[in-house]
């Protein structure tokens, strides 16, 4: 029996386990959402880090053999150290910087995540590979996440909130948006909406889940692990409240 570990800071995950179970209907999961200790976007690295070695354990006590950070903050502070510490694999987000730039028709793309994922080497790097191809600019998507978990996805709050860091991107010519932070494509409708109202019809909203999903069951494959569960099961834990995880999963990511 294959059970996956998936993590995130709160519910914001779910837009990538919903890829998942698509590409693997058949595994066993447990989703475990950090929410007591949500937002990760302004925490240290060093305490990231700390919440990914418990939850790790955690998962490994409970017989995970892979483990997804659907969480680009912690795949930036913590994903390098887990692999050196532990022998399951890891697969962790990565911003969609690539696909941006190769659609890009304006030459200037934008990308919204959270404040740590923005200063961490990893987006550093990766921003450095295409930015004498493309012009990129960022933006920390402020109080997207709260909203989230809050379950507030569209309406005049949403909007007015999502206006505050999209327009920036906008108005500097950006026609592909990466969505840099798991929470962010529950925004998606409100993303498009704002964009459209503030005059902006040929914007795309670039998610990364799909791709995240696709390197997972290559994963699996080279480790041989996920033979097809009889009886699958997907359990959710959280370090806060449950309950919104649940009705949050049953209402949006659907099974
Ligand atoms: N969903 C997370 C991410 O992808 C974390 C958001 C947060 O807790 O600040 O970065």
């Amino acid at each position: 029996m294959a059970v996956i570990g998936i993590m995130d800071s709160g519910v914001g995950g779910l837009s990538v386990f919903r890829e998942i179970r698509k590409v693997l209907p058949d595994e066993s999961y447990i989703y475990y959402a950090d929410n007591a200790n949500c937002p990760y976007g302004d925490k240290t690295p060093e305490f990231i880090k700390d919440r990914l070695d418990a939850i790790t354990r955690h998962f490994i006590d409970k017989g995970a053999e892979a483990m997804v950070l659907a969480c680009n903050t912690a795949t930036s502070a913590a994903i390098e150290y887990l692999r050196k510490s532990y022998s399951i694999p890891f697969v962790g987000m990565e911003p969609a910087v690539k696909p941006a730039a190769l659609g890009t028709r304006s030459g200037v793309i934008g990308v919204l995540a959270t404040a740590g994922t923005l200063k961490g080497s990893k987006y550093l790097n990766t921003k450095g590979r295409f930015e004498d191809h493309v012009k990129i600019i960022e933006h920390v998507g402020k109080g997207f996440v709260e909203l989230v978990e809050k379950g507030i996805l569209s309406g005049t709050e949403a909007e007015s909130t999502v206006r505050v860091s999209l327009a920036p991107l906008l108005e500097a010519g950006a026609d592909r948006i990466v969505l840099g932070c798991t929470h962010y494509p529950f925004l998606l409708e409100t993303l498009k909406k704002v964009a459209s109202d503030l005059g902006y019809q040929d914007v795309r909203f670039i998610d990364p889940a799909p791709a995240v999903a696709a390197r997972l069951v290559q994963v699996m494959t080279e480790n041989k692990i996920g033979t097809r569960d009889t009886h699958p099961e997907i359990s959710f834990e959280a370090s806060g409240d449950a309950g919104v995880l649940k009705d949050f999963f049953y209402a949006f990511a659907g099974i």
